[in-house]
């Protein structure tokens, strides 16, 4: 045992105040959460400086709770405070993130990851014990849509207009007729997104969730997609050999993978000789030292709570959140992919890559 050495009070007291800015940062995004269900970000949003009584009206909700929301969200730095009045005004700059859903600028998809991965909290302690792990159907329908949130503003606006433009050659046969697979598609919104732009091609999504693909159909029924998408409940592995495709997509999904180099190769195989394989990855570097920082940690917590975990609970190897490019490479190449770039598309949270 080392010896102990003097504490540095200055240091504990960091610390301690690191702790407390940890604890309030997880309860904030509870709040974030509420704040995004309810709607409370958007009935302050551009209505200035209001009065409790004006932020229950305009929200309809129980006023109790809004008072304490606001309350919190003050202490939170999210909403000012001019103490005379007693008013809270959320600023703009702080609605044009959180009260825009549906836009390419909408974070608040982020704190519904919170509830969503914590509540298997006292599961994944448990696996920390005895190994195994928390399947991807034990988060139930709340994590499925939570994914969706967190994602859907970049598939909605970024994926056709910004992120494929950096393979030209793909949008070119997209638009002429191209056979699509989807690989780990959720809720279908790539599928649907793509299909919308490229009406000339067709489209296969597959995931092993049978509610994620549940919701995938009635996404491809409400969008008149059906006679184009299909949306099968299985692995890759079980497509037909013969199937072959001019695009695969897999987003936010590789590293979840239970069986990666088996399915990576089943994908490889199922790529026609000039196709392309284009993956979305989170934003992660290979050094563990180049990853200290805001995203880095929540990554870390994402794969703890979620991507390693339910990749060991399934006897996979629990690849995790933060893969980096040189392991992602490694990866597919040992599935047989011959040809890997890294697109140069700029993100905050994700990389790209083109494979063959
Ligand atoms: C993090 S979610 C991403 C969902 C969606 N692509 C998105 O970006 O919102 C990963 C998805 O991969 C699916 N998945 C994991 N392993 C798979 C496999 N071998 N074959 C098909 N789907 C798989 C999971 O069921 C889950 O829906």
């Amino acid at each position: 045992m080392r010896a102990m050495k003097t504490l540095d009070r200055e240091k504990i007291n960091a610390y301690v105040e690191q702790i407390f800015k940890d604890m309030a940062g997880a309860m904030t995004a509870g709040l974030g959460y509420v704040g995004v269900q309810t709607g409370l970000f958007r009935s302050m949003q551009g209505q200035g400086t209001m009065r409790m009584q004006q932020v229950v009206e305009a929200s309809g909700l129980q006023p109790r709770y809004v008072e304490e929301w606001l309350k919190g969200m003050v202490c939170a730095g999210y909403l000012d405070y001019d103490p005379e009045q007693a008013t809270y005004e959320l600023p703009d700059e702080l609605a044009f993130l959180l009260a825009s859903d549906d836009t390419d600028h909408f974070a608040g998809g982020m704190f519904s990851m919170a509830p969503a991965l914590l509540k298997v909290a006292p599961q994944v302690a448990e696996a920390f014990r005895q190994g195994g792990g928390v399947r991807f159907d034990q988060f139930g329908p709340e994590c499925v849509a939570a994914l969706d949130l967190l994602n859907r503003g970049n598939y909605d606006h970024k994926l056709v207009k910004y992120w494929l433009q950096a393979l030209p050659d793909v949008v070119k046969k997209l638009e002429g007729g191209a056979a699509v697979l989807d690989v780990g598609c959720g809720t279908g919104r790539v599928v649907c997104v793509l299909a919308k732009a490229f009406p000339h091609s067709s489209f296969t999504g597959i995931d092993l969730d049978p509610n994620s693909i549940e919701q995938a159909n009635q996404a491809a029924e409400e969008n008149n997609l059906t006679s184009r998408v299909r949306f099968i409940s299985q692995s890759v592995e079980q497509l037909p050999e013969e199937e072959s495709f001019n695009l695969i997509t897999a987003c936010d999904c590789v590293h979840d993978l239970a069986d990666p180099v088996s399915t990576l190769t089943s994908i490889q195989r199922r790529l026609k000789s000039d196709g392309t394989f284009f993956v979305v990855e989170p934003k992660a570097a290979d050094r563990l030292e180049d990853n200290r920082h805001s995203v880095g940690a929540m990554f870390y917590g994402y794969s703890v709570f979620h991507c390693m975990t339910q990749s060991l609970a399934n006897g996979g190897p629990g690849l995790g959140t933060c893969m980096g490019p040189q392991q992602t490479e490694a990866l597919m190449r040992d599935a047989g992919f011959t040809e890997f770039a890294i697109l140069d598309i700029k993100s905050r949270v994700n990389l790209f890559y083109a494979a063959r």
